[in-house]
């Protein structure tokens, strides 16, 4: 049983690939690199180069791989290559799929909350629509090159991730220091809802997602128990052990030191209810953040 993993290297990458392989499966990561033993395949998503005969026989596909949300500001050339890392990728994968004798079964692609927007206070699950903005616009086009799987007859999955709970990237790593200095405060209005999910749950729901057959289309990887910023906040400083100042940072301090990505990614309020997966019988591991919060720290 071999799964074809893109994106292997990043954060949920690592965690899904040690986690399939402790479960018995061969994982095959495509890597845009010289591959390095049988369990890598070369692909180069920028132009277009993966050999659709690597996809032969394997059980499935789940593909991660996009440049960083997070880690550059965002230039308008950095926006082109936030989609293009995506869009392309995603296009080049279900091409393919649709060119493989012995296709996958099943494509499980990346996608995000950010799909939906700033939805307020409002519990939204799948059926909720598109957003406004850079991120939903990104999510739209990368899910519908995913749909195009679909149309081959692929069961297609695409997640829908919130906020990932890890101490070892995502949006935690670079709040550490902060907090353990006693400086961790709200953001923007602080009444923004945050749908964080542990990464030990994330793993989990895609190994759901990729046994479950019954599963297809958007999935929200997100726990039953989204909270807003302040309390995310107020949890945080809790499992460090480290007071929090009350007084929130200003929206526009945020955009001044962290550009663009501070308006689209921390201030939208996302409050999430994972419909799909409970609804099939998923259990998450981690359903209040405080225990979250000292299982991950
Ligand atoms: N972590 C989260 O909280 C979160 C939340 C919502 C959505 N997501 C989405 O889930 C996916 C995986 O997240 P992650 O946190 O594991 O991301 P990550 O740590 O940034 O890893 C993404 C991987 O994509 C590949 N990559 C990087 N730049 C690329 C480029 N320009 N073109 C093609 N591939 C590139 C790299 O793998 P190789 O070098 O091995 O190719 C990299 O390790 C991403 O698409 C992300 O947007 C993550």
């Amino acid at each position: 049983m071999t799964i074809i993993v893109t994106g292997a290297s990043g954060l949920l990458g690592t965690a899904l690939v040690g986690a399939l392989r402790d479960s018995g499966r061969r994982v095959v990561s495509l890597v845009r690199r010289r591959p390095d033993g049988p369990d890598e395949a070369f692909w180069q998503p920028r132009e277009g180069v993966l050999d659709p005969a690597v996809l032969d026989g394997a059980e499935a596909v789940v593909h991660l791989a996009g440049a960083p949300i997070a880690d550059k500001r965002w230039s308008p050339a950095y926006k082109r290559e936030l989609v293009d890392s995506r869009v392309l990728s995603t296009r080049l994968l279900a091409d393919a799929l649709g060119r493989a004798e012995r296709p996958p079964a099943v494509l499980v692609s990346a996608s995000g909350m950010d799909f939906y927007g700033d939805t307020g206070d409002r519990v939204i699950d799948e059926s909720a629509g598109k957003g406004q903005g850079f991120l939903p616009d990104l999510c739209e086009r990368w899910e519908a090159e995913a749909a195009r799987a679909g149309e081959l007859g692929v069961r297609t999955v695409q997640l829908r991730t919130g906020l990932v709970l890890s101490r070892f990237g995502g949006a935690l790593k670079p709040m550490l220091p902060i907090f353990r200095l006693g400086l961790g405060a709200p953001l923007g209005s602080g009444r923004q809802y945050w749908s964080w999910i542990a990464v030990d749950d994330w793993v989990s729901a895609v190994s759901h997602v990729l046994a479950d057959d019954s599963v297809s289309g958007p999935v929200n990887l997100t726990s039953p128990a989204p909270v807003t910023n302040r309390d995310f906040t107020r949890a945080l400083g809790r499992a460090l052990r480290r007071p929090t100042l009350p007084i929130p940072v200003p929206a526009f301090a945020l955009a001044a030191g962290l550009g663009e990505f501070a308006r689209a990614g921390l201030l939208p309020s996302h409050r999430i209810r994972p419909a799909k997966l409970t609804d099939s019988g998923f259990r998450f591991t981690h359903t209040g953040l405080d225990e979250a919060l000292s299982a991950v720290l």
